[in-house]
């Protein structure tokens, strides 16, 4: 379910290549369920290939918090946030291995997404219930994890955890390349 190891920074450059997405389009998957004005969140954020267009999607009003283990996918994030004009509308934080450090935030985010992450943790049952406690009452998780690391009975097990926080599973959306789930906490 996890201890696949962090993927290293310079990866981050070919996750928020243009090309990926026309296999992995962020709009068309996020825009379902982040509207103006939301307070979002990208667990595993990287260099923002998916921050940048939850930013967007937000709006002025809006506020993405993009956490991640490696300081350097967060200052290139930071970079890359400034250069398109979005920094203001995104907040970065630094977390440890088995810590997503996020109990100032509990109750308050729309959305959550953790994308091909999970299975890089040491424990991402406790980051599955953190993650759960950050939502608010019908907040929504998305979780998607790549078919290429996890199978199917792995996400079967890690979508088990979120279920045992007390979510419901609200959508399987089709993801290229992908196992994935919108969960919905009750409100
Ligand atoms: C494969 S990348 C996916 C990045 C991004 N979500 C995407 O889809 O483009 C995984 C990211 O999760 C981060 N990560 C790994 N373990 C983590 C942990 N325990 N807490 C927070 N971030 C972690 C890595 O540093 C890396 O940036």
């Amino acid at each position: 379910m996890s201890g696949h190891g962090v993927c290293p920074w310079w990866a981050g450059y070919f996750l928020a290549s243009s090309l990926r997405r026309w296999l992995q389009d962020p709009e068309k998957i996020l825009k379902p369920y982040v509207k103006d004005g939301m307070r979002v969140m990208d667990v595993g954020s990287a260099m923002g290939f998916f921050t940048l267009p939850l930013a967007k999607l937000v709006g002025d009003q809006g506020r993405v918090i993009a956490v991640d283990l490696q300081e350097k996918m967060i200052r290139s994030l930071q970079r890359r946030a400034q250069k398109a004009g979005l920094a203001g509308r995104i907040e970065t934080r630094i977390c440890s291995s088995t810590s997503l450090e996020i109990d100032d935030l509990a109750g308050s985010v729309d959305v959550a997404l953790a994308f091909a992450v999970l299975h890089e943790m040491p424990d991402s049952a406790a980051a599955i219930l953190s993650i759960a406690q950050s939502l608010k009452g019908g907040g929504l998780f998305l979780m998607a994890e790549p078919t290429g690391h996890v199978s199917a009975e792995g996400f079967r097990q890690t979508s088990e955890v979120a279920l045992q926080q007390g979510l419901e599973v609200v959508a399987e959306p089709i993801i290229w390349h992908s196992h994935a789930m919108v969960l919905r906490k009750p409100a």
